[in-house]
Order: structure tokens, then C-alpha cells, then sequence
């Protein structure tokens, strides 16, 4: 049962539950005039601590879609540093039907989703982006028939890995992550991965991506660590997706990143664009699937 519910790590989601955001988000994105109505009059606060394109847009253009009304906020213009959080948030609860954020710190979007009785979906923190894996597994499962695949994840074992990871396990998928040392993944995550799937973890990009069905990068400087630009710009390189890299995944493995991308980074323009890239319909599925995510937590799917 999704009505009512949070979702900020999909830790406490089921593979069923997953299965059936990701199912109605491939319905919708078939269907969308069947949906054009049905959030009509509710709406969505949308607060962001850090910038963004996909998720504000796609949140956004997706509540417009459903019939119902999205409002952008940000920390500079409204009073949520001003008065306290937890404050704040009760107020807008009074407002809104449902709210995402965009935060730092993973305790700032539990003490949103504990100050708010409405639903509450996490855009983003430093250890989780779970509408963002939500949209990867429905890329997956369209372009490959089903999520029972090798996904390889090469740089940073940042907020992005981590969702992949647990998403991707729940749905069946074979975990393999290429990351420096000192640069892993969360443990809870992987742990959590581990209960339903295989989870490799190891220190170079080539054995991680051996015959994988699907190759996943992300940037190597998530928002909040510029001040460790430097640093992390000397370490990752022997990470990056090349076409020398994907090489040696399977010849039809799906390229995937998130994006905002740093080309000559993380990866290179001719992977971006290459036959293999689904970057662009991963970033269009972002919309349909929290469509499909709205549709549910608010009880009418
Ligand atoms: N992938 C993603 O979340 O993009 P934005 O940071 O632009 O929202
Ligand atoms: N890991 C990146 C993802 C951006 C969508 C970050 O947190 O900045």
C-alpha cells in the first residue's frame, strides 16, 4: 500500500512496490491524457536547498500534466532558514497535498518527512536520489524487457549509486561497482542491495564493467563537495566511460549517467552520444515515473 507513504531511501520499499510505480510510470508515459486529470486541485510543494534541472522540471511539467499545481521554493526566497525546519514545514503541510526536496544532509529530509503528515518524496540528499533510480530501472526495463541485467556503476559510490544499487537489486539486477578506494558506497545500502541481489564492489572500472548489460556513471563532484574539486579531479580519472571502457561491457549494454554531465570527466562526448546511450530517454522518464509516484502516494492509481 504507496498511499500516504514517504519515499526517501526505498530501503523501506518493497520489490513489489517498486514494481508497481515503475509499471503505471510505463502506462502513464503510454497514456498520458487518461491521467490529465487526476491530481486535478492538488498540489505539490517543491523545495530545493541545492539547483536543478530534471528534477524541478520534470516535477513540475508532470503535476501540470496530472491536472494539478507544482510551486517552486527555494531556500533564498522563502523563511525556511529564517524560522526553524520543523516549523516551516508544518505550515506548508497545511498548504500542500505532497512535497518533494532537495536537500544536503539525509537528516534534513527525515526531519521534513517527520514534521509533514503529507506525503513527502526525497529529490535528492548526499546519501540517497530515489525518484532518480526509480526512472534508471523503468529506462532498463524498457529498453532490455525486464531488470534481470548486469548493472555496472564506475566513479564516485555517491547518492546516485547508492539508489541504483538498491532499486536495481530489488528488481533482480546484478549489482557491479568500480569505485577509487575510499570512494565506496554507503554500507547500508550495499547491504541492503545484498539481501536481493548479487553485489560486487571493486577498485578499477574494467572489472566492473566485464559484460555488463548496462554501464552507469555520475559525476565525481556531487553538489555540497565542491571544496573537494581538487582533489577528487586527480583521483577519478581512471574511471572515466570511454568508449575504451565500454568495450569490454556486452556490445548492445546501455549507457546510462544521471546528468548534469562533465564531458572529458566522467565520460566523454562520443559515449554520450553514442548508439548505445539512453541518457536522454533515462532523463524524459524522470517525468513519468514520478507521475506515476504522485499517483500513487496520493491514492489515485
Ligand atoms: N538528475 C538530476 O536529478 O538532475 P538535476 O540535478 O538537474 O535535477
Ligand atoms: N551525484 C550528483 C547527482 C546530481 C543529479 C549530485 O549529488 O550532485
Amino acid at each position: 500500500m504507496l498511499k500516504g507513504r514517504d519515499l526517501l531511501t526505498l530501503i523501506d520499499y518493497k520489490p513489489d512496490e517498486i514494481k508497481e510505480i515503475i509499471e503505471l510510470g510505463i502506462e502513464v508515459k503510454k497514456n498520458p491524457e487518461k491521467y490529465c486529470n487526476a491530481l486535478k486541485h492538488k498540489t505539490l510543494a517543491m523545495l530545493f536547498m541545492k539547483t536543478s534541472t530534471r528534477t524541478r522540471i520534470s516535477f513540475e511539467a508532470g503535476m501540470t500534466q496530472l491536472g494539478g499545481h507544482a510551486i517552486y521554493l527555494d531556500w533564498r526566497t522563502t523563511n525556511l532558514t529564517r524560522g526553524r525546519l520543523e516549523e516551516e514545514i508544518r505550515c506548508i503541510d497545511r498548504y500542500v497535498d505532497i512535497i518533494m526536496a532537495r536537500v544536503y544532509k539525509h537528516e534534513e529530509i527525515k526531519a521534513i518527512a517527520e514534521a509533514a503528515e503529507k506525503p513527502v518524496i526525497n529529490g535528492l540528499c548526499n546519501l540517497f536520489h530515489p525518484c532518480q533510480a526509480l526512472a534508471d530501472l523503468m529506462t532498463i526495463i524498457e529498453h532490455k524487457g525486464n531488470a534481470n541485467v548486469k548493472i555496472a556503476y564506475v566513479g564516485d559510490g555517491n547518492n546516485v549509486c547508492n539508489s541504483l544499487m538498491i532499486c536495481g537489486a530489488k528488481l533482480g539486477a546484478e549489482i557491479s561497482i568500480g569505485v577509487p578506494k575510499g570512494y565506496e558506497p554507503l554500507e547500508r545500502a550495499v547491504g541492503e542491495a545484498k539481501k536481493y541481489s548479487e553485489v560486487s564492489i571493486c577498485n578499477t572500472a574494467e572489472e566492473a564493467v566485464k559484460d555488463a548489460d548496462v554501464v552507469y556513471t555520475d559525476t565525481w563532484v556531487s553538489m555540497g563537495q565542491e571544496a573537494e574539486t581538487e582533489k577528487r579531479l586527480k583521483i577519478f580519472p581512471p574511471f572515466q566511460l570511454n568508449m575504451k571502457l565500454l568495450k569490454l561491457a556486452k556490445p548492445d549494454a546501455l549507457v546510462m549517467h544521471c546528468l548534469p554531465a562533465h564531458i572529458g570527466q566522467e565520460i566523454t562526448a562520443d559515449v554520450i552520444y553514442s548508439k548505445n546511450s539512453v541518457i536522454f530517454d533515462q532523463a524524459e522518464n524522470r517525468m513519468h515515473v514520478q507521475k506515476a509516484l504522485m499517483l500513487k502516494l496520493l491514492g489515485k492509481a
